[in-house]
């Protein structure tokens, strides 16, 4: 009897130290729970929204023409009035965008991608002064043995109604890779400027378009690349810039004017590194100021010799390895996208 009795108080006991156990844990997982909104309870007197002051025309103008960099806005702004006897300044809207670099012109039954196009004044060159036109035309057209239908520049000269509007004399094949009906090829087209007897001083134009009748009406218009050496645009800062620039570091501090671009690297097994080099100096005598690489997988001893110059020539040599994902992969593709 007296045995049983001390049992049956034992089992109590076990089952109130159960309740109270189970009691505190209710009790501390409801605390828990009661902290929650708590803690995101936050009050907000005012609406997050940006407050930041609207760009100025000048301001809008230069972030369009960073995102545009071929687009010729301030150009088209700025234009004289008045109607040409040939041709026409296309509008803004009446351009044949295909996105915000490429432009597109459809010629007999082939299409040519426009992107950019340059000025092109050196000594050297027989033809100059001419605007390269670059495109990618959907046509292997070897140099000087494949004819391209015929097409016409019209160049668009600041202050000057009428356009000069003459032939597309060459089509150079700037990357060789055989053929394929499906793919396009870059080419540069060269429209040469009429001569006169001074040649070389000759003015840029500031835009071009490419037409295949000569005074139609275009339906493409690129902003046309001209930026003189340094000398002569030292000449054009501002003072007070001129001033700042008056600093022997920043002397000693070239802009960049000059970038090479490098498809992705994807040489796993051959040993190119003597190859690497003797590039790498071609391209720093030829005035390169950077070079950018992308190391998809090469032979050990040709990432040894990028690495040497990233640490002897810093700036020079660029492995652009360090970005990720998709972007990487749309920059290795197209070269030089950044
Ligand atoms: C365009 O036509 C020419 C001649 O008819 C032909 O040689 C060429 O392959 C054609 N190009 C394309 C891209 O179809
Ligand atoms: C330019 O095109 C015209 C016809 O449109 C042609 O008569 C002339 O020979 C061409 N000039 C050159 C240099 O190809
Ligand atoms: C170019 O020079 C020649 C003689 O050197 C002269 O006869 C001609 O008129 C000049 N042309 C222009 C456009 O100045
Ligand atoms: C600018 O540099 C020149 C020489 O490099 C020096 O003679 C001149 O005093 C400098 N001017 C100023 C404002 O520092
Ligand atoms: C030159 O510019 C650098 C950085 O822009 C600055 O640190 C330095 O003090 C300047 N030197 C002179 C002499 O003004
Ligand atoms: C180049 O690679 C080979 C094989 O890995 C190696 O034997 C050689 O030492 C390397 N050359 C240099 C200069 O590191």
């Amino acid at each position: 009897m007296q045995a049983s009795h001390v049992r049956l108080i034992k089992i109590l006991f076990v089952i109130i130290a159960i309740k109270l156990f189970i009691v505190l844990v209710l009790f501390g997982y409801n605390n828990s729970v009661e902290d929650i909104p708590e803690q995101s309870m936050v009050f907000i007197d005012e609406l997050l929204v940006d407050k930041s002051d609207e760009p100025s025309w000048e301001q809008r103008l230069a972030l369009i023409r960073k995102e545009m960099p071929s687009f010729p806005l301030e150009e088209l702004h700025r234009r004289p009035l008045g109607e040409p006897k040939c041709g026409k300044v296309p509008a803004a809207l009446g351009i044949d965008f295909s996105n915000d670099y490429w432009q597109t012109l459809n010629n007999a039954n082939l299409t040519y991608h426009i992107f950019g196009a340059y000025y092109d004044n050196r000594e050297k060159m027989i033809e100059a002064p001419l605007v390269r036109v670059l495109t990618m035309i959907n046509h292997y057209g070897k140099r000087d043995v494949v004819k391209h239908p015929e097409t016409f520049c019209q160049l668009w000269f600041r202050n000057r109604i009428e356009p000069v509007v003459v032939n597309v004399t060459d089509y150079k094949i700037i990357w060789i890779w055989g053929g394929g009906s499906t793919m396009v090829y870059p080419t540069l087209l060269s429209c040469c400027l009429p001569k006169t007897n001074d040649t070389k001083a000759q003015e840029a134009p500031e835009m071009v378009s490419l037409v295949t009748k000569r005074c139609d009406k275009a339906r493409n218009l690129v902003r046309v690349v001209y930026e003189p050496d340094e000398a002569s645009t030292a000449v054009t800062y501002p003072p007070q810039q001129q001033s700042k620039q008056n600093n022997s570091t920043q002397l000693q501090k070239k802009p960049l004017r000059f970038m090479v671009c490098v498809k992705a690297m994807d040489f796993i097994y051959k040993d190119l590194s003597w190859r690497l080099i003797e590039w790498l100096e071609l391209m720093r005598l030829l005035g390169a100021g950077k070079v950018v690489f992308y190391d998809a997988q090469m032979h050990p001893n040709m990432t040894r010799v990028l690495n040497d110059y990233m640490e002897t020539s810093p700036g020079f040599v660029e492995d652009s390895n360090s970005d990720t994902g998709s972007e990487l992969y749309r920059e290795l593709v197209n070269d030089c996208l950044k």
